[in-house]
């Protein structure tokens, strides 16, 4: 008989599933085989660099985190998190911080010493940091190691002027087949909206989308994750936690952690339905307040039998496009399922006009002309919310959930 301590479970299931930080450690990195491939492409081939984009909390950094340990060989992987205030001097600054040479001078005199000097690469950069400068201190740093630099949430950087460098860099690294890789990392739909001003490198720009993960993968985060402090998941549960996450990892994080913990509670280290549905509630009360009060916005109304709840989830449910966009067609079949009513567009088509209006805190996003009109959330992690809130409030039931398997 063994003796589970559960307290100390419930200790060590916040070090593996970790909503707030990224992953940093391979054996808990789920899947994203595709992506790690490109970016070793873009690393192995001489002139090449590398663009990531994604969703928030898609699994970016993680990924930049781990690449690291998948390179065979050693390599110096500096990780730059990119910020309102940089210019591309303090990009640079902070890409070589971390990295440091030591200088051998010979003693004056015969048989003398020789003078060790250890410095800092940043500190040897002059004031203003130029592409050419870049592209000299990398050509000298690769006759001594491998290197890759990433700099993560690329799309903060208020300067525009700082991604023409950044594409002049690149430009030049490659012209001067400077063996060091550049990874650029950021929120953006596509690379456009990433790297203005990269048409000159276009060719030398290997475009890596990170989109949300397959339910293989979601499946192997819960799997791994559980089984690494000896917990494990019943199939209703797996399934439930795998389809509320809707491909997003953050979401599967933060639902494993408070159903796990749910589980401890009640001294179990199986985790069933009724401890997700804690985990829900749990989950749905630490959110942030901007998407709680936007979901009230949205939803609040003072006429009995009013639809904005229904309508709202069923946004959240219907079909969208690779870049999370959805027609009001999309929303028919969600909302006809979660209601057993036969309702067409025009019955709808005010709530969704109004969703997108201040005076509903403006929660979903409307563009294109007439007939043409697509939606979208404002924020990816509305529609998670939406899902869960659905959930708990008994407008989506477990069954519906399987039927439409979202
Ligand atoms: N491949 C993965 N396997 C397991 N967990 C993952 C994976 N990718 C991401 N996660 C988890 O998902 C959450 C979000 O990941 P991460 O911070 O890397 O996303 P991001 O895209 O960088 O987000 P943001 O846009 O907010 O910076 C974290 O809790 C992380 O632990
Ligand atoms: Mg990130």
């Amino acid at each position: 008989m063994s003796i589970v301590n559960y307290e100390e479970l419930s200790f060590k299931i916040g070090s593996v599933f970790t909503p707030g930080s990224p992953v940093n450690e391979k054996d808990l990195f789920a899947g994203r085989i595709d992506q790690i491939r490109s970016v070793h492409d873009a690393v192995s081939q001489q002139g090449y660099h590398a663009v990531l984009y994604g969703e928030r909390g898609v699994g970016k950094t993680s990924l930049a985190n781990i690449i690291k340990m998948t390179l065979p060989g050693d390599w110096i992987v500096p990780r730059v998190n990119c910020d309102g205030t940089d210019t591309f001097s303090t990009l640079w600054r902070k890409a070589l911080r971390d990295i440091s040479f030591t200088e051998e001078r010979p003693g004056i005199g015969f048989n003398s010493e020789v003078h060790r000097s250890v410095s800092v690469l940043a500190d040897t950069l002059p004031p203003e940091v130029t592409p050419d400068v870049v592209r000299a201190v990398l050509q000298n740093l690769s006759r001594h190691a491998k290197m890759l630099i990433v700099f993560d949430e690329f799309d903060r950087l208020n300067d525009p002027q700082i991604s023409v460098l950044m594409a002049d860099t690149l430009k030049s690294l490659s012209d001067f087949s400077v063996p060091a890789t550049i990874l650029l990392i950021g929120v953006a739909d596509s690379v456009d909206d990433l790297v203005a001003g990269h048409q000159s490198v276009e060719r030398a720009l290997i475009q890596i989308p990170m989109p949300r993960m397959s339910t293989k993968e979601i499946n192997q985060i819960l799997k791994t994750g559980f089984q690494r402090i000896g917990m494990n998941l019943d199939d209703n549960a797996l399934d439930e936690l795998t389809t509320l996450s809707q491909g997003l990892p953050y979401i599967t994080h933060l639902l494993s952690l408070h159903s796990g913990k749910a589980a401890l509670e009640r001294k179990s280290i199986q985790v069933s339905s009724t401890d997700v549905e804690r985990g829900i509630a749990e989950a749905l009360s630490r959110w942030q307040q901007t998407t709680t009060k936007a979901y009230y916005d949205a939803v609040q109304s003072s006429q009995p039998g009013n639809i904005y709840k229904q309508v709202l989830l069923a946004c959240a449910l219907a079909d969208t496009d690779d870049m999370g966009f959805f027609s009001a067609a999309a929303v028919r079949m969600p909302l006809r399922a979660l209601t057993g009513k036969d309702y067409d567009i025009p019955n709808f088509a005010q709530h969704l006009k109004n969703f997108s209006e201040e005076s509903r805190g403006g929660i979903i996003s409307r563009t294109g002309e007439k007939r043409r009109i697509r939606y979208r959330f404002t924020s990816p992690l509305h529609r998670p919310f939406i899902i869960m809130k659905g959930f708990q409030d008994d407008l989506l039931t477990r069954q519906q959930m399987k039927q439409m398997s979202i």
